[in-house]
């Protein structure tokens, strides 16, 4: 089972930052799951709210922030005193440098509520193509079939996984008209059976947000291809 980096890794570096990539690198991922969104003047940032408030020291949504205010926040200090400073990274910075380390990353593009999502998928297909970074290396997902739709049409070459809360009824007619390879579930909300199921009809699984080992083993004993985690050092591989 492969261990993903959730957000970077949330509970070791600020998350979705170039630190929290530098804390992957150092204990050896192979993933990262990181969430983006577009500013006011269509640069593709790298954070998870709909605003900066939680996450930097400013306020304000981040559809109506512009790059140049964005670039000068601080996203590292209201995480630990020996992170401050560190920027809200945009997409292109971030895939440079994990292309440097050789780590994959799971873009996932995030859709707020009045968020346009096609606006979003144009960019960040833009940033990828112009990065041509190894297909094999990126991995699209997200809750918005739309946003797989159009994704599927901007940039077929890169492989996308549909996030979901619960498994829908018709989860595999969606799987296969967005032509995805992965379904992305919250392991809360998932069975056996179901986790069977989609493993049994040829997708790969992926779960979301484990954090407590004990279920991270259970997990792989049922089939589960890859987790997200705030902290890749629960894990202990079984022998
Ligand atoms: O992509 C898996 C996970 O990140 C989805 O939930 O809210 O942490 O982005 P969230
Ligand atoms: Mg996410």
């Amino acid at each position: 089972m492969i261990i993903c980096g959730h957000r970077g890794v949330a509970a070791l570096a600020p998350e979705n930052t170039l630190a929290g990539l530098r804390a992957a690198h150092a204990l050896g991922l192979e993933w990262v799951e990181i969430d983006v969104q577009l500013s006011r003047d269509d640069e593709v940032v790298v954070i998870h709210d709909d605003t900066v408030n939680r996450c930097s020291n400013g306020r304000g949504k981040v559809r109506q922030l512009e790059w140049p205010e964005l670039v000068r926040l601080d996203a590292g200090g209201w995480f630990g005193a020996e992170f401050a400073g560190e920027p809200l990274p945009r997409l292109a910075d971030y895939l440079e440098q994990a292309q440097a380390f050789g780590i994959r990353v799971n873009i996932e593009l995030k859709i707020h509520p009045g968020d346009d999502a096609a606006r979003l998928c144009r960019r960040v297909s833009e940033v990828v193509t112009r990065l041509s970074s190894p297909q094999d290396a990126l991995l699209f997902s997200s809750f918005d079939p739309a946003c797989l739709a159009h994704l599927r049409q901007l940039a077929p070459s890169i492989a996308r996984g549909l996030l979901v809360e619960h498994l829908p009824a018709d989860w595999h007619a969606q799987l296969l008209r967005l032509d995805c390879i992965a379904l992305h579930c919250n392991h809360h909300n998932l069975t056996p059976a179901q986790a069977n199921a989609v493993k049994a009809a040829g997708f790969l699984l992926h779960c979301y947000t484990v954090n407590d080992p004990a279920r991270m083993h259970t997990l792989e004993a049922w089939g589960v291809d890859m987790i997200f985690t705030d902290d890749p050092k629960e894990y202990r591989p079984t022998a």
